[in-house]
């Protein structure tokens, strides 16, 4: 397929510029991953500390076993949920295909293939790893529109590329597979499921070196975010979670029939859109915590600063 607009954006990495890259969990600013200096500049339109390092998107298995080394556990996730929000960090094989500065210096990769087709397009046309933070400026809600990307780094990227609205809305859930299986981070790809496909998940913890994303407050609005919520006090917006909740201004529902799938893919846009009325806080309804209920969860305690 010929596309004109993939093509020149494709042009962009090669030639060390950053591009706006649509995915089906949120939108990611994008890189050469093998380019110290087009990565250099990720970190510094994020405002990233760079002892926080990057996922390296590629195009599919055999691209991601040519720069990690893939175990059998690895191998049995990929199989599962590739194309799909789940990353994988693993000893690094290829450090000349993922600059040191991308994997902050560590020895590991952190490797995801993208289920979004522009995405998968992208990588293709370009021919190498992509890698893509979150197109959030650190420790902001990420975008799960082009408009909203376009608002937080679009200034940085040389091509922002429509993707429509992101399907998951929450990043990826990151696992590490260097030794015992360790629970990274929360994300789309649910625990139950991981769990089942090779045992129970450690946490890593307090271990920095391990997770270096913790370090990092997160996701937050402007507002503050009051958790677990009957309803909204005076001047507050409110997000409500399930039925029998009535809309009203400043009053919006994560998912009408309480389909955690639903309240994730809005959950940033709903903040964002919150936000924008420039409330006292934004309350949040209580969500449960099974399958995409613990990474809802984990994004709104971040985001009301009681985590990281
Ligand atoms: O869904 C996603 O994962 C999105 C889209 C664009 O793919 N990307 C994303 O990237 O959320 P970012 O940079 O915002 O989050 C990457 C997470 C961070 O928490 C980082 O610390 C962790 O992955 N990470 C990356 N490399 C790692 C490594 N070698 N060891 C441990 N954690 C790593
Ligand atoms: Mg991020």
């Amino acid at each position: 397929m010929f596309d004109p607009a993939i093509d020149r954006a494709a042009d962009d990495l090669k030639q060390g510029r950053l591009v706006i890259m649509p995915t089906e969990t949120v939108y990611g600013l994008a890189a050469d991953a093998s380019n110290a200096a087009a990565v250099a500049a990720i970190y510094q339109a994020k405002g990233r500390p760079s002892f926080n390092p990057l996922i390296a998107h590629v195009a599919d298995l055999d691209a991601a076993r040519a720069i990690a080394v893939l175990d059998e556990r690895a191998e049995r996730l990929a199989d599962a949920f590739w194309p799909g929000p789940l990353t994988i960090v693993a000893p690094i094989r290829d450090t000349s295909a993922v600059c040191d500065l991308a994997r902050a210096g560590l020895d590991t990769v952190a490797v995801r293939v993208p289920a979004h087709p522009v995405a998968l397009a992208l990588i293709k046309a370009f021919g190498g790893a992509v890698a893509a933070p979150s197109a959030n400026r650190s420790g902001r809600p990420s975008p799960t529109t082009l408009a909203d990307a376009m608002d937080e780094t679009g200034a940085f990227a040389a091509e922002g590329l429509q993707g429509g609205a992101c399907q998951i809305g929450l990043e990826s859930t990151v696992i590490g597979l260097v030794g015992q299986p360790l629970w990274l981070r929360a994300g789309g790809a649910p625990r139950e499921r991981i769990e089942t496909l090779i045992g129970p998940l450690g946490d890593a913890g307090a271990d920095a070196r391990r997770t270096p994303g913790r370090l990092v407050a997160h996701y937050a609005p402007d507002a503050p975010v009051r958790l677990n919520a009957k309803g909204p006090e005076p001047g507050e917006a409110y997000l409500s979670f399930g039925a029998g909740e009535e809309t009203a201004p400043g009053r919006f529902s994560l998912s009408e029939t309480g389909d955690l799938s639903q309240a994730a893919q809005r959950l940033f846009s709903l903040l964002r859109t919150a936000d924008r009325l420039g409330p006292s806080a934004i309350a949040v309804a209580p969500i449960p915590e099974h399958d995409l209920g613990e990474a809802i969860n984990d994004r709104l305690s971040r985001a009301a600063g009681k985590v990281g």
